[in-house]
C-alpha cells in the first residue's frame, strides 16, 4: 500500500454523516418490483421523439418514511426508451432541476454534440435536443447526467434510466425471453446511504472510491419482490451505483446462463454462477426457476473502500438483492401443487436447458496485430497519465475508422474501471490471460482491478468533429468527478496525440 500516492485522497468525513446514524438492510416483507415505463416514442416524420423532464420529488424506500430523490419524470429513476436501429431518434430534455445538468447515452455510438458529457449542459428551466441515429447491435443501454464535478451526485439521487436498444434484423433473439418486464426484467441496482429519518445521507463520500451504502435499491424499490411468470427468465442487470462492485449470485449457487454483456448478445451464452459488475457495467442472464420455489439473488464481494481501514482488506459484503420467486403451478389440480413444492431445481448443464440458441450473435473478433496506434492509460490516484481532466484540454484526436490498443493500468491498491464514449471496444487481454467469457463480447465499460493491466482494441466509427470532444474515464463516479477523465476527439485524416485546448461552452 503506497500511503504516499493515496494521503491526500482521504477526505474530511462531511459533518452530516457523522452526526446522522446510518440506517442497515431493509428487512421485512418484500415489495413488488417496479418495472420502468416502456417509453414508446412519438413519431414527428420518421423521427422517433421521446421527452424527459429531470425533476425532483420524493420517493419511500422504506415503508412509512420518505426521501427526497430527483428522476425523470417522476421522483426517481425514468422510462425505459424503446430505441431501434437505424431509426432516427431526437430526445428533448428539460431541466426543472435547481442545478445545471447534462443528459449522456451510456453505450450508444452517436455524433459528439448529441452525446450529452460535460460540454452539452442544459441551465435550470431549458431544454436540449439530442439527434442521433443508433446503428449498433441490440442492447441494454443507459442515460444519466454527466455534468463534470456533479454526475455523482445527480446520479445518486436518482437521474437515470435505460435505453432498450432493438435491432428488428437480429434473428438471434428467437429463443431468448424476450417480453419487457414478464420474463425479460431489468434490474438497474444501486446502494444508497439511508439516515434514519429516511432522507439520503449526504453522499460527499467519506472514502477514496466514493459513496458506499447498506440499503439496495432496484429499479428504486428496496427489498424487492419479482414474481416469475415463465419458468426462463431473463435478467438485465445494470450496476447504476456510483462505486460499488457487485459479485451477483443465487444464494442457492445455481447455475444460470449469461448471454450478453453491455453492448449486446455474446456469440454465445454460458453458464456460471457469479456475474461481477462495476459501475456502468451491464450484463443479462436467463435463469430457470421452478413453480412454487422462492429464490434470492444476492451479491457477494469483496469490500471497498478498504484504504481506510486496512483491517478491512479482504472482507466481503454480502447484500441482499432481489426476491424471486417461480411461476405460479398450473391450474388443474391441488396434487399437482404439492407436487411442485417439493420439486427441486433441474440442475442446468448446458444453456440448452434454458432453450437458449448454441449461437447468440456473430461477433467479430479484432485482432491485436492489426492495431494502428497504441495508446497508455496509467490510472492513478485521480489522474489518468498524471493529468486531472480539465474541461478545456483535449487530449488526443484519435482518426476514426482505425483499430487501437488502448493499455489500461490500474496503478493503485483500489478499484477502477475504464469507460469510453461512442464505442463499444473488445477486451484483448487482462495482464496477459485471455479475457474471460463475459469479458469476450462488446464493452463499453471494465472493471480493472487493482493493479491490473487490461488491453482494449477500440475503432471509432462514423462520427467525426474535430471541435467536440468524447470523453473516456473511471465510472466510480466520485473518481470521475474529482478528474480521472479526458477527452477525445474523432477526426478525419490523422490524429494526434499531442494535447489541444478546447473552449467548452458549459459555464
Ligand atoms: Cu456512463 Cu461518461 O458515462
Ligand atoms: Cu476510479
Amino acid at each position: 500500500l503506497r500511503a504516499g500516492a493515496l494521503l491526500p485522497l482521504i477526505p474530511v468525513v462531511p459533518a452530516l454523516a457523522a452526526c446522522t446514524q446510518e440506517a442497515g438492510p431493509v428487512e421485512g416483507t418484500p415489495r413488488p418490483l417496479p418495472i420502468p415505463e416502456l417509453l414508446e416514442p412519438d413519431m414527428d416524420g420518421d423521427v422517433a421523439t421521446f421527452t424527459l423532464t429531470a425533476q425532483t420529488g420524493t420517493s419511500e424506500f422504506v415503508p412509512g418514511t420518505t426521501t427526497a430523490t430527483w428522476g425523470f419524470n417522476g421522483a426517481y429513476l425514468g422510462p425505459t426508451l424503446l430505441l431501434r436501429r437505424g431509426q432516427p431518434v431526437r430526445v428533448s430534455v428539460r431541466n426543472e432541476l435547481p442545478e445545471t445538468t447534462t443528459v449522456h447515452w451510456h453505450g450508444i455510438k452517436l455524433p459528439a454534440a448529441a452525446d450529452g458529457g460535460p460540454h452539452q449542459p442544459i441551465e435550470p428551466g431549458d431544454s436540449w435536443s439530442a439527434e442521433f441515429t443508433p446503428d449498433q447491435p441490440a442492447m441494454t443501454g443507459w442515460y444519466h447526467p454527466h455534468p463534470h464535478g456533479n454526475t455523482a451526485q445527480q446520479v445518486y439521487r436518482g437521474l437515470a434510466g435505460l435505453l432498450w436498444l432493438q435491432d428488428d434484423d437480429d434473428a438471434a433473439e428467437a429463443g431468448i425471453p424476450s417480453e419487457y418486464g414478464v420474463d425479460d426484467v431489468p434490474l438497474v441496482v444501486q446502494d444508497k446511504r439511508l439516515a434514519e429519518d429516511g432522507e439520503l445521507m449526504d453522499a460527499s463520500f467519506g472514502t477514496n472510491v466514493g459513496v458506499l451504502g447498506q440499503t439496495i435499491v432496484v429499479n428504486g424499490q428496496v427489498n424487492p419482490l419479482f414474481e416469475a411468470e415463465r419458468e426462463v427468465t431473463r435478467f438485465r442487470l445494470v450496476n447504476g451505483s456510483n462505486t460499488r462492485v457487485y459479485g451477483f449470485r443465487f444464494a442457492d449457487g445455481r447455475t444460470f446462463a449469461q448471454i450478453a454483456s453491455d453492448g449486446g448478445l455474446l456469440a454465445e451464452p454460458f453458464l456460471t454462477d457469479a456475474v461481477h459488475l462495476s459501475p456502468g457495467e451491464r450484463a443479462e442472464i436467463v435463469v430457470r426457476l421452478v413453480p412454487g420455489e422462492t429464490a434470492q439473488l444476492i451479491s457477494a464481494e469483496p469490500r471497498m473502500g478498504s484504504v481506510a481501514d486496512p483491517d478491512d482488506v479482504g472482507a466481503r459484503d454480502e447484500l441482499a438483492i432481489l426476491t424471486v420467486t417461480g411461476p405460479p403451478a398450473a391450474a388443474d389440480a391441488g396434487a399437482q401443487e404439492d407436487a411442485d413444492a417439493d420439486r427441486t431445481v433441474p440442475a442446468v448443464t448446458a444453456p440448452e436447458d434454458l432453450g437458449l440458441p448454441a449461437v447468440l450473435a456473430e461477433v467479430p473478433r479484432h485482432r491485436a496485430d492489426d492495431a494502428v496506434e497504441t495508446r497508455q492509460f496509467r490510472l492513478q490516484g485521480f489522474q489518468i497519465n498524471s493529468r486531472a481532466m480539465s474541461m478545456s484540454r483535449i487530449d488526443f484526436a484519435a482518426p476514426v475508422d482505425q483499430l487501437e490498443l488502448w493499455q489500461v493500468v490500474n496503478m493503485d491498491p483500489i478499484p477502477h474501471n475504464f469507460h469510453i464514449h461512442n464505442a463499444q471496444f473488445q477486451v484483448h487481454d487482462v495482464d496477459g490471460a485471455e479475457p474471460p467469457p463475459d469479458l469476450a463480447g462488446w464493452k463499453d465499460t471494465v472493471y480493472v482491478e487493482p493493479q491490473r493491466t487490461t488491453r482494449l482494441l477500440v475503432r471509432f466509427e462514423r462520427y467525426t468533429d474535430p471541435e467536440v470532444p468524447y470523453m473516456y474515464h473511471c465510472h466510480l463516479l466520485y473518481h470521475e468527478d474529482e478528474g480521472m477523465m479526458g477527452q477525445f476527439t474523432v477526426v478525419d485524416g490523422p490524429g494526434s496525440g499531442e494535447p489541444s485546448a478546447f473552449e467548452s461552452p458549459a459555464p
